[in-house]
């Protein structure tokens, strides 16, 4: 028997991936919400940032079109700015429906990227997050800068200043300084099915988890 308490769904679960440029977040993102949706018969809701609202095309263009130089403190307002946007439109209506959200890049990426530009400390960027829903968990695909330069460079021209190995060695060291109970980091350079496999194993004991505390409150 169902009653209207039952009826209402429970939050989804939120799933973010972190990497450098070339770490294979991207892929690995795709394969999780391909096998959750095969597996639990419900499609996550798989989103990224920059994202495809109307501030992250123009960070897009900022960053990646050639259009001049963006000040280290305009490039962090511009990510928060596209944060809170997909936050409020996409996030927060897709978790509180029910939906599991899965998403390339989010807060780990702000602290990590704008950490390396030197004007804020990364932990303070980490508290201008604070207000933003916690990922249950976040994976995080280790991959060391030159492995990540030549990968970068194979797939063509390169198209930001972030890709250069100086930069690329500070945003690693604040990735690698993540720890915690909802982080996983993962060896990028792995076969990329065992990398999909620690994933999807994490992800599972999460949802099991959350369904025997929705059976056995
Ligand atoms: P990327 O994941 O490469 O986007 P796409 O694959 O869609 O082009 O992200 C673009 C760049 O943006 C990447 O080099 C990291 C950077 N970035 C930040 O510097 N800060 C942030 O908060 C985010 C989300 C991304």
């Amino acid at each position: 028997m169902t009653g209207p308490r039952e009826a209402k769904k429970p939050p989804g679960l939120f799933f973010a991936f972190e990497g450098l440029d070339g770490s294979g977040k991207s892929t690995q993102a795709k394969l999780l919400a391909e096998s959750l949706e095969s597996r639990f018969n419900e499609k996550p809701l798989l989103l990224r940032e920059p994202t495809l609202g109307p501030i992250g095309q123009s960070l897009r263009e900022k960053l990646f079109g050639g259009s001049g130089e963006v000040s280290p403190e305009n490039e962090l307002s511009l990510f928060m700015m596209d944060r809170d946007w997909d936050v409020f439109a996409n996030i927060l209506p897709g978790l509180s429906s029910g939906q599991n959200v899965i998403i390339d890049r989010y807060v780990l990426s702000t602290v990590a990227y704008q950490g390396a530009r030197g004007f804020m400390d990364p932990k303070e960027i980490l508290r201008l997050n604070d207000k933003y829903p916690k990922p249950n968990l976040t994976f995080i695909l280790d991959l060391g800068p030159e492995a990540a330069l030549g990968r970068i460079k194979a797939r063509g021209p390169l198209v930001t200043n972030y890709e250069n190995l100086d930069f690329l060695v500070k945003v690693k060291g604040i990735y690698d300084s993540f720890d915690g109970p909802d982080i996983l980091h993962v060896d990028a350079q792995s076969d990329p099915n065992s990398i999909h496999g620690q994933i999807s194993r994490a992800a599972d004991d999460l949802i099991r988890g959350r369904e025997r505390t929705i059976q056995n409150p």
